[in-house]
């Protein structure tokens, strides 16, 4: 099992609609893959963690690089595990800074616990997992 985090940037205001789209998306595939993690989003910065076989997750990895939502991907770990950090989500998200989410979408929650999710602010891995885990323990699946 390898686990990879990596931080990005949007390339434009991404809609509540879109993000449950989008996670959909995550969710059907990375449940087929055998993929597992955590999605956080705010101020148009993504952080992700994605785990799973080697193979599969070289796949997702490239797939999700290339999609033009985002841009500026920053590799922050990238490392063999002997387990996953959120075996039990097929991706598990936090849309930082939008409340209305709550109301909306079962599996959103508002988050402001926290620092705010900004490659800036995300220095290195063991920052970035501490983050994802502290909102990983709150949430909902
Ligand atoms: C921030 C971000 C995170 C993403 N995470 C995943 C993911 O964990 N799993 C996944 O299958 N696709 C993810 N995607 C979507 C992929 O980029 C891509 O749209 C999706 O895999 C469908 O690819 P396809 O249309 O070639 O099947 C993510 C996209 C973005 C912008």
């Amino acid at each position: 099992m390898r686990r990879i985090i990596y931080c990005s940037q949007a390339t434009y205001d991404i809609a509540p609609d879109e993000l449950v789209a989008l996670l959909d998306v995550c969710r059907r595939n990375n449940a087929q893959a055998g993929l597992s993690g955590m999605l956080l989003y705010s101020n148009q910065s993504f952080l992700q963690v994605l785990e799973g076989e080697p193979d599969a997750l070289s796949a997702a990895y490239g797939r999700i690089a290339a999609d033009e939502r985002h841009t500026n991907l920053r590799l922050l770990a990238d490392a063999p595990t002997s387990a996953a950090l959120f075996p039990d989500w097929t991706m598990g998200f936090e849309h930082v800074d939008d409340e209305e989410l709550a109301d909306e979408v079962d599996g959103f929650t508002p988050a402001t616990l926290y620092p705010l999710v900004n490659p800036d602010l995300i220095s290195n891995a063991g920052v970035a997992t501490t983050l994802l885990t502290l909102y990983a323990k709150n949430r909902v699946r």
